[in-house]
């Protein structure tokens, strides 16, 4: 993190996405370090499990909710907060389901919610930031903007217009202050993909002679090996204490330093070969 911000007494973040898997293990965290965090979920109910953790702030927003603007919610918080030295844009989800047969508004969720509800929250963040001359933004991306994931087209094109989002703000926000960390992790072991195992059950009922199956098996065994939240909140901790703006991997040693190498290296046909094997397709 900047000079600027970590010589701030009364540390605040706000994470977007923080009643379940990273967004939780990244509040704990910072409240354990004394940090005072903002954290939102749908639903408020959903973070209870943090009544008893001071210096803890519940915010309710949906992303994919078009009529509420987050960044509403969120300006409220940052008023409230007097400025927050950390905001990380992590909530997040996926649908599994090939790109045609996958009803159209299902995507356009994914997309609103992820793309331009997403840029809008952060579009907020760094107006107050600038005025503020300081602070650190964590955009939570994937492995996917790199290594798509099968029959995810809409999580992969969200992902990687957040990445692209990141790569601009990081070039246009040199010298302000304002560090921009464009986070990818691998397979976390959290509840991301049961949160849309019901879709992905509905495409494979739908299509059962088709590759689907066979890579959600493989994405199911991916995820049951991967590093769990807290060792990828490890991960990013660094990097926001560093200060350095730009990609920040986090994973296992496949996903998080080989694939990315092979991605830049081996010629397209072959690593995309090799990433279909690794799907099982
Ligand atoms: N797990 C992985 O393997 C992995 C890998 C790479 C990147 N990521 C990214 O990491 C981030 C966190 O994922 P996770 O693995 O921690 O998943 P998770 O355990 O399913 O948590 C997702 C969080 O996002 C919130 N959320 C979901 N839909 C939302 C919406 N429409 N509006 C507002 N908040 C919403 C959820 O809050 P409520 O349900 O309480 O509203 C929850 O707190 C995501 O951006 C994900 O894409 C995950």
């Amino acid at each position: 993190m900047s000079e600027k911000t970590t010589s701030v007494r009364n540390r605040s973040a706000f994470i977007t996405g923080a009643s379940a898997g990273i967004g939780k293990a990244l509040a704990l965290a910072l409240l354990r370090d004394g940090w005072q965090v903002w954290g939102t979920s749908r639903d408020l109910q959903r973070l209870d499990s943090f009544s008893s953790e001071r210096g803890f702030h519940p915010v309710e927003f949906d992303l994919a909710e078009p009529s509420r603007a987050s960044h509403d919610e969120f300006k409220s918080a940052d008023e409230t907060a007097g400025g927050f030295q950390l905001v990380v844009n992590n909530a997040g989800f996926g649908h599994f389901g090939m790109f045609a047969e996958t009803k159209w508004p299902e995507w356009q969720t994914q997309l609103q919610a992820m793309i331009s509800q997403t840029t809008a929250l952060i579009h907020e963040q760094v107006r107050l930031m600038r005025q503020r001359e300081g602070g650190t933004i964590v955009n939570v991306s994937s492995l996917a903007t790199e290594f798509p994931l099968p029959f995810m087209s809409g999580y992969n094109m969200s992902k990687a217009a957040i990445s692209a989002l990141s790569e601009s703000l990081v070039q246009e926000l040199r010298g302000t202050g304002i560090c921009v960390i464009d986070f990818r992790p691998g397979d976390v072991r959290t509840g991301f993909n049961k949160a849309m195992s019901a879709d992905a059950r509905d495409a494979i009922n739908a299509q059962p002679d088709s590759d689907l199956a066979a890579a959600w098996r493989k994405m199911e065994t991916h995820v049951a090996a991967a590093p769990s939240a807290e060792q990828v909140v490890a991960a990013l901790l660094r990097a926001v204490k560093k200060g350095r703006p730009g990609v920040v991997r986090s994973g296992g040693f496949f996903q998080a330093t080989l694939a990315p190498s092979l991605i830049r290296l081996a010629p397209q046909y072959l690593a995309r070969h090799i990433r279909w094997r690794y799907f099982g397709i």
